[in-house]
């Protein structure tokens, strides 16, 4: 049977943990060639090992995506080595300091553009030319709800999501003319790393914390990182071909009241 996104190459950035981790196996899964990139190296190579025992291909790059020299070197490389970037990930993500406007230092904020924001941006940039050689591709740029709604809190992260869901409308109507499709994602409160740390710096404890989270969604819990691989999945493939410009909510409900 022919998998839902057989013989395309994926580059997927923050990889080696959480949602990218989850995308890039689900991805390789269903017989795409996975650029497994991320900061973290050892649990990225854990991945690529994940997924090769597993029977699917995949291969590790040390990826910072706010270095535009890195990025430019890695996208060349993998475009070498699979022949082609079909999918590109933009996954690659913090949550930065949670602390109201006016206490938040130009640093910091800079700190957290500059990946969540630039970093989309560069790996857009030189992701493009590979995709208009072959006249096809499809861009998944994670933003949030939190580029949908406010909640009081994570400024910077707040400002970041909702840059990235206006990136990918405008870079739709760009590239639209090349068959490169560009669309954003919007996830609820998904259990990763990133969300575990928030847990653990919270005033109230951890517990308290999944649990105050879990009442914010209508559906009664935060979700895991294949609720949102599966959507990935869904936009990277053909079975998205008329979908551009769109933002994929998958949230529990949360901002739908
Ligand atoms: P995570 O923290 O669990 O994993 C993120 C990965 O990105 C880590 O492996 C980290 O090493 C890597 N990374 C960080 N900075 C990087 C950089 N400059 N270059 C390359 N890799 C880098 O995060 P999680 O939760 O899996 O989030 C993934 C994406 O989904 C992020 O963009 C996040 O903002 C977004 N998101 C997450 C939600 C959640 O509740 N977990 C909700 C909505 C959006």
């Amino acid at each position: 049977m022919m998998k839902r996104v057989d013989q395309k190459t994926a580059v997927i950035t923050g990889a080696a943990n959480g949602i990218g981790k989850a995308a890039a196996l689900l991805l390789a899964e269903q017989g795409a060639k996975v650029a497994v990139t991320d900061l973290n190296d050892e649990d990225g190579q854990c991945v690529v090992a994940e997924i090769e025992a597993a029977g699917g291909v995949a291969k590790f790059w040390h990826l910072d995506t706010s270095d535009e020299d890195n990025v430019q070197k890695v996208f060349s490389d993998v475009a070498r080595e699979f022949g082609s970037i079909d999918i590109l990930v933009n996954n690659a993500g913090i949550a930065g300091v949670n602390k109201p406007t006016h206490e938040i230092s130009k640093k910091e904020w800079e700190t957290l553009m500059s990946i969540n924001v630039t970093g989309v941006f560069l790996c857009t940039k030189h992701v493009i030319p590979y995709m208009q050689k072959s006249s096809t591709g499809s861009i998944i740029n994670l933003s949030s709800i939190y580029g949908l709604v406010g909640a009081a809190d994570l400024p910077p992260y707040h400002a970041s999501k909702g840059a990235v869901r206006l990136m990918s409308k405008n870079d739709a109507l760009i590239y639209a003319k090349d068959n490169i499709r560009v669309n954003s994602v919007h996830p609820g409160f998904i259990w990763t790393p990133l969300v575990e740390a928030l847990a653990k710096d919270s005033p109230e404890g951890p517990e308290a914390f999944k649990a105050e989270l879990d009442s914010r969604h209508p559906i009664g819990h935060v979700g895991a990182p294949d609720d949102i691989a599966y959507g990935v999945l869904y936009l990277a493939s053909d079975e998205s071909k008329f979908v551009t410009g769109a933002e994929l909510v998958i949230d529990g409900g949360y901002t739908a009241q």
